[in-house]
């Protein structure tokens, strides 16, 4: 048992709140993590405002890097003072898990966003005798320890600033593996990424990694745009002043582009995504609405040999994928860290809100 402190969120939509509550013990397969830097992902606001019903109270967080503190007798991939970032969670043994792609585990709602372990415990509790939802992505990693399991705990190495490497848990090689693991545009090819929030301008990054020649970064605010040129964009469009199916057809010699990827979780974008594709090309959709979020094309957009494909966590694969971004990362060609800014977790509250405003990219809070 071990006493930490970490962020709860009360009530729906709800600022979170720092409490001390006790963490268990790590069972055979789990690992407890001492957490040195945790990213904000969009989806830790739209499950605290309850787009998916995460049992509260809860401690959310899914983008935690940190040192093994204490494993579980039958853990063999980590040892304390190795340094790891979580991934999501995943069952391991159903049938998409085991053709390797966890990302669409059948399992998956319940390991990332269940609220417990698959037995219903939870690891947390307080002298309260209160139920507090954890294993949010099998981590909860706002806070200043983490219980995961062996299955989503990715070694890196040590020389390496593991206060950075949090977002490679999640919204970082969500962008980066939509592109390099999903649509793997060949070289030459043409990509157009609607939202450039740190899902989109990972996908930049990774599509400047796979050689696109024509990249376009889509957004309303000119800032990120500016970071978007910076990071690999060839083309910018600023949505509140021009259209930018047009805008990509223009740039892609009146075809449209060969790939697209929606990440604003809006309807109205997601049509101009499916659009802007050429005739044969592929789009990706990766942002995330609320349950129930409807949306409508003209039949003919997809007559044409169109294909839209969801992406869950870039089809990656935590063991596979977060490494390879840390070596990229560390040639230089992978500057995931230019979208960060560190908070301390108790300003949690005001990480999220300049997260929401669009005046930072990747706010990382450190315990
Ligand atoms: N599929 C997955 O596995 C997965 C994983 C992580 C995150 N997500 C989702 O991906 C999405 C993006 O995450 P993020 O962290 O980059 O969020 P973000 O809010 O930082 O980025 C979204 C961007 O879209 C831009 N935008 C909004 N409306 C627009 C419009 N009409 N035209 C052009 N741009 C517009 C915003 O200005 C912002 O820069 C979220 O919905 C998140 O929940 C999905
Ligand atoms: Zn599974
Ligand atoms: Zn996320």
């Amino acid at each position: 048992m071990l006493e930490c402190t970490v962020a709860v969120v009360r009530e729906k939509a709800k600022p979170f709140t720092l409490e001390t509550v006790r963490l268990e013990d790590p069972r055979p397969d789990e690992v407890i993590v001492r957490i040195v830097g945790t990213g904000v992902c969009h989806t830790d606001m739209i499950v605290r405002d309850q787009y998916y019903p995460t049992p509260l109270p809860a401690v959310l967080g899914h983008e935690g890097a940190g040192v093994v503190e204490k494993v579980g007798s039958a853990v063999t991939k980590v040892k304390p003072g190795d340094h790891v970032v979580m991934a999501f969670g995943s069952c391991g043994h159903c049938l998409n898990c085991q053709a390797g792609k966890p990302s669409y585990c059948l399992e998956l709602y319940g390991y990332n966003f269940g609220g417990s372990r698959p037995d219903g415990s939870t690891p947390f509790s307080n002298p309260a005798g209160e139920r507090i939802s954890g294993c949010f992505f099998c981590q909860s990693s706002f806070g200043t320890h983490a219980l995961a399991l062996e299955r989503n705990v990715v070694k890196i190495p040590q020389d390496v600033p593991l206060e950075i490497m949090g977002p490679l848990g999640c919204g970082i090689p969500t962008g980066a593996g939509t592109v390099i693991n999903a649509l793997q545009p060949k070289a030459g090819t043409s990509i157009a990424v609607f939202g450039a929030g740190s899902v989109g301008l990972s996908a930049i990054m990774a599509a400047k990694i796979v050689g696109c020649t024509t990249i376009v970064a889509v957004d309303l605010h000119d800032e990120r745009l500016n970071l978007a040129k910076e990071l690999g964009a060839t083309h910018i469009i600023n949505a509140r002043r021009e259209n930018p199916v047009e805008m990509v057809q223009k740039f892609t010699n009146g075809l449209g582009a060969h790939f697209t990827v929606e990440s604003t979780a809006s309807p109205k974008v997601f049509r101009q995504a499916v659009e802007a594709v050429r005739v044969t090309g592929t789009c990706a959709l990766v942002g995330a609405s609320a349950l129930g979020t409807e949306v409508t094309f003209d039949m003919n957009s997809f007559l044409f040999g169109r294909t839209v494909k969801g992406v869950i966590e870039g089809d990656s694969i935590g063991d596979v994928f977060i490494p390879q971004l840390v070596e990229l990362w560390k040639q230089g060609r992978f500057p995931f860290d230019k979208l960060i800014k560190f908070y301390d977790l108790s300003d949690i509250n005001e990480a999220c809100a300049a997260s929401e405003s669009g005046a930072v990219l990747k706010p990382v809070l450190r315990p």
